[in-house]
């Protein structure tokens, strides 16, 4: 069975985190969000933005750094050209479900696994060769940042994550614990592919260098013109004369250029290079090159990083509209797997252990049918359809729904003209060959398993 809130033959939902503790430079925007914005554009696939402000946590404590990286990366992803009307585009900490599914996913996640995490692992080791208590200075929240990153992506059933290296380990192992979940509760949870884009050039930074915050040369993608003409000025060359020719190989200025130019303009610069450019005319240009892209975005970023407000609205919008189209009804999909359920609904009389017939009890499935609306469907333990549920235009009605055809166990159920009801409204329609006395024995069976497993 799955009970996954979307199922989505068709769209492919591919999410992006990115953690709130910096400044967007050049390195970001060539590495991640010009492919990604890019990558949003494409038919069929369904992206999923957010800014990851409670992994920043584990990295920052000073509280107005948090809050400013977070409004300039907003700014900056929305400058670049995603459009919040066709992506989801939310902050982490505006949704809580994320926070509630690190605790189910905790509860299944294995220590051993954690222990093996890269970034943890490292500051293990570097506390052991100083010589000092293995965990001195680490807190949970390294430990568990595999967890809540899990949670971000299985919350979501996303089915791709576009990661750099350092981050696939993560991806494994929310593969681990989503499936160590669906394994003990039901098929839940999609399992995650990281994508490493393997043509994504990863940019020199000012000293040649792979640019990174934590080698501290980097270029902020929207520094001031000025600002980016003296920095690109400051890139390190050797020390070669005007008309003496130049390698391209290994130039950090060239692979700087490479990034913004097309191949005609690459090319001509490569002749360039085996001309002799001097290095000021050829740090000139490519300054001349970055700016000619960047000048527009940098327009458009200012104007909505001094308008705040507006940047805080529609994170808010966004994620009000993920809760309730998504978050919200998968987690109490969830919450009702584990056992936090309703009391009300619990037999005293009879508490097996188990429920060998797991395997062949009916299921509900919701999903967005073609027109994006929330329907849901109801299958037989063999698989074949029972009922064809109505469709709602929030994800929320239709939970609520097939919660009300859980909690009755088919006792309420009539037939009339409109299709099958209860309690006077319209659930959907019996399947061909279906009779209304097959799908209340059906509902019987689940409410009896629920009652058997609380
Ligand atoms: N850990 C990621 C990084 O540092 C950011 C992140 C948090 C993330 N949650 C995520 C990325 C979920 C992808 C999916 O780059």
């Amino acid at each position: 069975m799955t009970a996954t809130a979307t199922s989505a033959p068709v769209t492919s939902r591919v999410l992006t985190g990115i953690t709130t503790s910096g400044t967007p430079h050049l390195g970001n925007y060539v590495g991640a969000i010009r492919p990604a914005v890019a990558a949003s554009r494409e038919p069929g696939v369904e992206s999923y933005f957010f800014l990851a402000d409670l992994h920043a946590l584990i990295k920052v404590s000073e509280p107005a750094r948090v809050q400013r990286s977070t409004l300039e990366i907003a700014a900056a992803w929305l400058a670049c050209g995603l459009d919040p009307s066709r992506v989801r585009f939310y902050r982490q900490s505006d949704v809580p479900e994320i926070s509630e599914l690190t605790w189910l996913l905790t509860c299944v996640a294995g220590k051993g696994l954690l222990n093996r995490a890269h970034a943890y692992k490292a500051a293990v080791d570097r506390n052991r060769g100083e010589g000092q208590d293995e965990d001195a200075g680490i807190t949970a929240g390294l430990f568990m940042y595999p967890v809540l990153m899990s949670a971000d992506i299985l919350l979501f059933n996303a089915h791709r994550v576009p990661v750099g290296r350092d981050q696939v380990q993560h991806i494994e192992m929310a593969r681990d614990f989503g499936q160590r979940f669906n394994h003990l509760y039901g098929e839940h949870f999609v399992l995650p592919e990281a994508v490493v884009e393997a043509q994504v050039a990863t940019l020199p930074g000012l000293d040649g260098r792979k640019m990174s915050k934590s080698y501290d040369n980097t270029i902020p993608l929207f520094a001031p013109r000025e600002t980016l003409h003296r920095l690109v000025a400051s890139i390190v060359t050797d020390s070669r004369a005007p008309g003496t020719p130049k390698d391209t190989e290994g130039s950090a200025l060239f692979q700087l250029y490479q990034a913004f130019a097309t191949a005609a303009e690459t090319d001509a610069m490569r002749a360039a290079f085996a001309d002799g450019i001097g290095w000021g005319d050829a740090k000139g240009q490519v300054f001349a090159r970055i700016d000619a892209e960047v000048a527009p975005l940098r327009e458009r970023y200012d104007a909505l990083v001094a308008d705040p407000a507006a940047i805080e609205r529609q994170l808010r919008d966004g994620a009000t509209r993920l809760r309730d189209e998504v978050a919200s009804p998968f987690l109490r999909t969830l919450r009702h797997a584990v056992g936090l359920r309703d009391l009300s609904h619990a037999s005293v009389a009879t508490a097996p252990a188990s429920t060998p017939a797991r395997a062949a009890l009916p299921a509900f499935k919701q999903y967005r049918d073609d027109d994006g609306r929330f329907a849901f469907k109801l299958h037989a333990g063999d698989a074949s359809l029972l009922l064809q549920g109505r469709a709602h235009a929030g994800g929320r009605d239709a939970g609520r729904q097939v919660a009300a055809l859980r909690a009755d166990g088919g006792a309420g159920l009539m037939l009339d003209a409109g299709g099958v009801t209860l309690a006077g409204d319209v659930v959907g329609t019996l399947a061909d060959g279906v009779t209304l006395d097959a799908l209340r024995a059906a509902l019987a069976l689940l409410a009896a398993d629920a009652d058997a497993a609380s």
